[in-house]
């Protein structure tokens, strides 16, 4: 039995998470949940799955909690999230917040030595450095479904090493818009994505392909990967979820139906395979399988992916805060969807060469790089 806790488990990555666990009782068992705002559904998963902990993060001060909820102790506001991955039961924490709002969190469940499943990327782009040294080998498994991908395709490797990443990617609701059409898309056309069904901000940045940017940045770190070893491939079916090539030509890859159990399931019951009770991939239903080039004339966020590697220090970071903001602003409809890539290249061409050896360092460079997004997103609007 594993004891796992739950960071977002009100999320898309957390409610699956949530439904996998339901179907293997025998294997799995729930230390702690949270969320930030939604109670309602937190106080539903509190009462199914019977964690001793449970947080609300965007809650500062306490709230009401039923009678019939008190074998559990709640804490509330964002201390709560550190708290929780920190002190739950259990050796299992599934990061699945989403911003860079999960790094400290992370970074205290790797202190008290637990094992961090990683969906929450925004964690690793801020923080890779130090993320990564503070996760020695066996200690940190993804749950994106590319690198899970990746991690999958790398086993039965021995000692060779892959010598490139083929990273794929959907290509997103507008990988067949004219540039000057994606600039105006509305909020309802960028959350309409083609394969996959998943959180608000994911969703945005797939659009943006800042989704790609970010998992560029979180391929480098996890695998320890040089910025030309990582090739972006468009593939709109979203069933090849990734491949690495080794020196004899040899490509390898992992294909599935797009269902992020599989994923989340594997980094929880690795190295064993378990049921998900998703849908089977049926190769005679999908027929044809297509690849092409990313296009990054339409799709600035690659370039700024590679830029930011290139400069390393905090400008992953830079990036990623830039981002974020730029993104909730495009969602509360204070922005044209053409901004976002405008306003993370200000901040990257802004805050190029800040330091992030400590977190100290990581919440300098993120304040300074929202600040930048944040007078850029209000001149926008006035
Ligand atoms: N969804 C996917 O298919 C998918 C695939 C690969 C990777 N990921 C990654 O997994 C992470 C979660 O994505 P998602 O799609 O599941 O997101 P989501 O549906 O928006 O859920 C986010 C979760 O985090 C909580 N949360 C929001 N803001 C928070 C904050 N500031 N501090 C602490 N908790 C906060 C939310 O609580 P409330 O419900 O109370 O707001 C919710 O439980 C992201 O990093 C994303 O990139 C997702």
């Amino acid at each position: 039995m594993r004891g796992i806790a739950i960071l977002g488990s009100t999320g898309s990555i957390g409610r699956q998470a949530l439904e996998v666990i339901a179907l293997h009782p025998d294997r799995f068992f729930v230390t702690a949940l949270t969320a930030h705002k939604n109670a309602a559904l937190l106080f539903d998963q509190v009462r199914s799955f019977r964690p001793r902990l449970a947080a609300l993060t965007g809650v500062s001060s306490p709230v009401p909690i039923p009678d019939d909820l008190s074998f559990c102790s709640f804490r509330f506001g964002p201390k709560a999230l550190e708290e929780a991955a920190r002190e739950a039961e259990g050796q299992d924490v599934l990061a699945a917040v989403v911003g860079v709002a999960g790094l400290k969190a992370v970074m205290a469940a790797r202190a008290a030595g637990k094992r961090v499943l990683l969906a929450n990327k925004e964690t690793l782009v801020a923080g890779g450095e130090m993320v990564m040294n503070a996760c020695p080998a066996g200690t940190l498994l993804p749950v994106d479904s590319e690198h899970s991908a990746i991690f999958q395709c790398l086993q039965g490797a021995g000692p060779n090493r892959y010598e490139q990443i083929l990273l794929t990617a959907s290509g997103g609701p507008f990988r067949t818009w004219e540039k000057e059409k994606i600039k105006s898309a509305t909020v309802e056309q960028a959350l309409g994505h083609p394969t996959w069904n998943m959180g608000a901000k994911i969703t945005v940045d797939s659009a943006s392909m800042f989704n790609k940017a970010l998992e560029i940045i979180e391929a480098k770190w996890l695998f320890s990967a040089r910025p030309e070893q990582i090739q972006v491939v468009v593939h709109p079916q979203s069933i090849v979820h990734s491949a690495v090539k080794f020196r004899d030509g040899a490509v390898i890859a992992q294909l599935g139906a797009p269902d992020m159990k599989v994923p989340i399931l594997y980094a929880m019951s690795y190295p064993d395979r378990l049921p998900t009770g998703g849908k089977e991939l049926d190769l005679f239903a999908v027929g044809q399988l297509t690849f092409e080039r990313p296009d990054a004339e339409k799709f600035p966020a690659l370039r700024m992916a590679y830029q930011a590697l290139r400069q390393g220090g905090a400008a992953c970071c830079v990036l990623n805060a830039a981002n974020e903001e730029a993104c909730f602003a495009f969602l509360a409809g204070k922005i044209p969807f053409g901004r976002i890539p405008e306003i993370v290249d200000a901040a990257l061409q802004r805050h190029a060469s800040l330091p992030a050896r400590s977190l100290s360092d990581i919440d300098r460079a993120d304040a300074l790089s929202r600040e930048c997004a944040k007078a850029m997103i209000q001149a926008t609007g006035a």
